[in-house]
């Protein structure tokens, strides 16, 4: 096995399950290529303050481009020692320039500030992928509210028939909960955008290391102001994760919604053959298994975020060895929500509605407070005018027929201001578009939000 980076004050072995128990290699590879650029401009930043020649550190620049060539190519052949990413790197380093030039390199630094500017760097640009996946699903809502806009259907609350609503009101009501998913994760990433570079293993540098360039240099907004802070802060896992969680949550009760459309009893949406799977025993089965999937995806990435906190929670300052149990849970979140952006963008891509049957689950009954809002306008309070229309539904209730049914002399005989055109009132359609004020389900309000949708998605 390759010799230990901080073997020297060592006698005896490593439990080999120790060693094992101890590496994180076997996942943070995955930001092999953060660790090397954050080399690169860090052998940079040490010529630039003489700690190593102009040649040395293009010696080292070189180096880390061929170990990176060997990462990309898939021929990195890790050892034995390999305890983990910067390990792994320096060792490899070493074996192609030479250990007196690569030995060089971590002068003042420390893993502790190595690791935290990786793994910044990682989730800030991995990060920006899923804004992008973000926007596509966004964008396929807009897509469909902008085309099914005519389509009107029950609005339930409490899973009880309430009022009608546009279909596209529905849709673009999830858009927007992802519209804010998506402002919090720029926002994050934003937050995220600082340097601990230059902040050693805890106490900070020694060799007048010019941090605002190291920060330019990875593209880091600003550096951060205090070096115990610096390596030990991992605010930004938390609150990925709790982006991650909100937002699946988000996923969820969407993937919830189509269930219950999708089922025979509902029947308003019926999910395509690409989203769904049958049953190996019941020939006529067509389950939602993507939705499913979707909905309890949702508590895997929420038991990442609280089994994060739970370690984050007790460590004393500065770096723990806790802290390297930060990355799985943020590499299985952004895998999970890499995953469930897109299928939820196909889902509602291919998705077939049933105007028909939205049509037909509507009632009468969801007009009654279309009915109270009349008398309003004949100038009763609507204290009252609720509860006129309550005794109308009572009354239709009783004889079993529609508040539509019943004659202009019923309605007279719960209020005189009522009159002829109280017949109007039965028109799902004009309930729809009375509610104008922006925010409602009117044809005109629906349209609103399609547009500045699309102009935060730059597409207006
Ligand atoms: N593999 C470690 C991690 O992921 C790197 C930092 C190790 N630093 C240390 N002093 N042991 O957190």
């Amino acid at each position: 096995a390759a010799r230990k980076l901080w073997g020297g004050r060592f006698t005896g072995k490593t439990d080999p399950l120790m060693e094992k128990f101890n590496a994180s290699i076997s996942f943070d590879s995955r930001f092999y290529k953060a660790d090397i650029v954050g080399s690169q401009a860090y052998a940079k930043a040490l010529a630039r303050k003489g700690i190593i020649t102009q040649a040395e550190a293009s010696k080292l620049h070189e180096g880390l481009d061929l170990v990176l060539a060997e990462w990309e190519a898939n021929s990195f052949k890790l050892e034995d020692g390999d305890e983990d990413i910067h390990t792994a790197n320096e060792r490899r380093l070493g074996e192609l320039i030479g250990t007196h030039i690569s030995g060089k390199l971590h002068t003042g630094r420390s893993r502790n500030d190595q690791v935290a500017t990786d793994f910044r760097i990682w989730v800030r640009d991995e990060g920006h992928k899923l804004v992008v996946v973000l926007k596509q699903l966004i964008a396929a809502a807009v897509v469909r509210a902008q085309n099914e806009i005519d389509v009107i259907m029950p609005g339930y609350t409490h899973l009880q028939r309430a009022q009608p609503i546009r279909w596209s009101h529905l849709i673009l009501s999830h858009a927007w909960s992802w519209h804010a998913d998506c402002q919090r994760l720029e926002q994050l990433l934003d937050r995220l955008n600082q340097l601990p570079l230059g902040s050693g293993a805890l106490a900070g540098n020694p060799f007048q290391i010019d941090r605002d360039f190291l920060a330019k240099e990875l593209g880091f907004a600003r550096v951060m102001p205090n070096s115990l802070y610096g390596v030990s802060d991992r605010d930004f896992v938390a609150e990925f994760l709790f982006w991650a969680s909100l937002t699946m949550v988000h996923i969820s009760r969407f993937a919830e919604d189509l269930i219950i459309y999708s089922t025979g009893e509902f029947g308003f949406v019926q999910l395509a053959d690409a989203y769904s799977t049958g049953s190996s025993l019941m020939p006529q089965k067509k389950n939602p298994d993507s939705l499913e999937l979707l909905r309890g995806k949702s508590g895997r990435v929420f038991g990442g975020m609280s089994g994060f906190m739970m370690a984050y929670k007790g460590t004393p300052s500065t770096y723990n060895k806790d802290l390297q149990e930060d990355k799985e849970p943020v590499f299985d979140a952004y895998d999970t929500l890499m995953g469930s952006l897109q299928i939820t963008t196909g889902v509602l891509a291919t998705l077939k509605i049933r105007p028909e049957k939205m049509l037909a689950s509507l009632s009468i009954d969801m007009l009654a407070t279309d009915l109270a809002e009349y008398l309003v306008r004949k100038g009763v309070p609507f204290r009252e005018t609720h509860h006129i229309s309550g005794e109308a539904v009572r009354m239709a209730e009783e004889r079993q027929c529609t508040m539509a049914d019943l004659s202009l002399e019923d309605f007279k005989s719960l209020h005189s201001s009522f009159e002829a055109d109280v017949a109007n009132v039965w028109n799902f359609e004009q309930s729809i578009d009375n509610r104008c004020t922006p925010g409602g389900t009117s044809r005109i309000t629906v349209q609103a939000q399609i547009e500045s949708l699309k102009e935060f998605l730059g597409l207006a």
